[in-house]
């Protein structure tokens, strides 16, 4: 039952990040990751051809490896070994130099593994791409959404719906750009 798998992944990870807001805002840091499970469901509802029980776990999971103190072997214990190994691709790896190369990397890891894991990647993105806090200067707020344009062409294959309405948000985006 999904309902089961949700709510396990969804306490796991509500713990994990419990002391994590979404940058820039008071809110815990729950709302993003069930934002990035709503496009998920959303996806599923226009579509059902992918393993919904497998994307809502790694939608729910994906950052406790990047930003929380939980480690691979715990992921593989609680979820299963599919499950760490999406989230540990969707993790960056920080002792390579600039941001860009993280992401190729990322990316490159993304897609040896199911198409559930780069939709997921998707989702996430998707979720992201607001409007940029003021703190961001224009040369940071390029770069993301350049980024994004390479994030959207590398897993274009992994969901037709999420890839479309991740490029229509490229495109609101592009107003945020000087
Ligand atoms: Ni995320």
């Amino acid at each position: 039952m999904i309902q089961e798998h949700y709510q396990k992944a969804i306490k796991f990870a509500g713990e994990k990040h419990s002391k994590q807001n979404v940058p820039g805002s008071e809110a815990n840091y729950l709302l993003h990751l069930s934002n990035v499970a709503m496009e998920v469901l959303v996806a599923y509802q226009n579509k059902p051809n992918f393993d919904l029980v497998f994307a809502i776990q790694l939608a729910l999971l994906h950052d406790t490896l990047e930003d929380t103190d939980t480690t691979f072997e715990v992921l593989t214990n609680e979820f299963g070994l599919a499950i760490a190994k999406g989230v540990q691709a969707l993790t960056k790896d920080e002792t390579l130099a600039t941001k860009r190369e993280r992401m190729q990397d990322s990316l490159r890891r993304i897609n040896t593994l199911e198409k559930e894991v780069g939709l997921v990647k998707l989702a996430d993105r998707i979720t992201n791409l607001q409007q940029p806090p003021s703190t961001w200067k224009p040369d940071k707020i390029k770069a993301y959404a350049e980024e994004t344009v390479l994030i959207a062409e590398t897993l274009r294959g992994k969901n037709e719906y999420l890839h479309n309405r991740l490029l229509k948000k490229i495109e609101t985006y592009k107003k945020y750009v000087k």
